[in-house]
């Protein structure tokens, strides 16, 4: 068996600059991101200090040959001011341009939500952090609806499906970028057994 040419760990602090790098990438060139300007590294490590802080996962993948960053995810809290949305965390996954559709965002995502299932394994990760939070339950992957984009923006819907991703909104011309409107899409796959996508207790 051939060995695998990339690997998932826990990103490090060291590891920022060249996260920036890939999503520079989108930022300046796609609607993958709705930034219009590079995030700065400082910016960026705000973002790792406060993510990991929580407790909550961020991921690179390296090629192993090199040892260079080839990918990242990370889930953040979504609408972190407030409260009430706690129980939901926002996903977010790049890969870099130069290395799509070579299983690193799968390998990516594979582990991410492994850390979701089984989160008393991982050390470093805390879904609950005082008596009354009630934990991740729900994890939102958020996205342009670009018809320009690989399989006229198919292939990243199937990107998301195919983790158990279900569509739970659809908000038309919400986003602006590069002179043209975009509509706005969100996925969301539920970790806590038996919530469905659309809230209710199943059972
Ligand atoms: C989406 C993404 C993380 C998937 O990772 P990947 O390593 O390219 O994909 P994998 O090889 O693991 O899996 C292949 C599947 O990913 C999707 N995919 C592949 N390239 C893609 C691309 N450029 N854009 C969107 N989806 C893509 C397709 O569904 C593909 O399945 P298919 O071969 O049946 O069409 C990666 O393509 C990427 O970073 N895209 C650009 C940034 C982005 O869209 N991020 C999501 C933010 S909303």
């Amino acid at each position: 068996m051939n060995e695998p040419l990339f690997a998932v760990r826990p990103a490090v602090e060291a590891d920022i600059p060249a996260v920036g790098a890939i999503n520079g990438y989108y930022v300046l060139n796609t609607v993958t991101t709705f930034r219009f300007t590079l995030a700065t590294n400082q910016e960026l490590l705000e973002d790792f200090r406060n993510i990991t802080k929580e407790g909550l996962p961020y991921l690179v993948a390296t090629e192993k040959a090199s040892n260079t960053i080839v990918g990242y995810c990370y889930t953040a809290r979504f609408r972190p001011a407030k409260r009430g949305y706690r129980p939901t965390v926002e996903l977010s996954i790049f890969c870099s341009h130069q290395h799509l559709s070579q299983g690193i965002g799968s390998l990516l995502l594979t582990e991410l939500l492994r850390i979701f299932k089984e989160p008393e394994k991982y050390p470093n990760i805390c879904l609950k952090q005082e008596p009354d939070d009630p934990g991740v339950r729900s994890i939102v992957a958020c996205m342009a609806l670009d018809e320009t984009g690989p399989s006229g923006g198919l292939a990243l819907k199937r990107f998301y499906e195919q983790f158990g991703f279900e569509q739970v909104a659809h908000l038309k011309a919400v986003g602006f970028k590069f002179n043209r409107w975009y509509a706005f899409e969100s996925r969301c796959r539920i970790r806590q057994h038996g919530i469905q996508a659309d809230g209710k207790v199943k059972g």
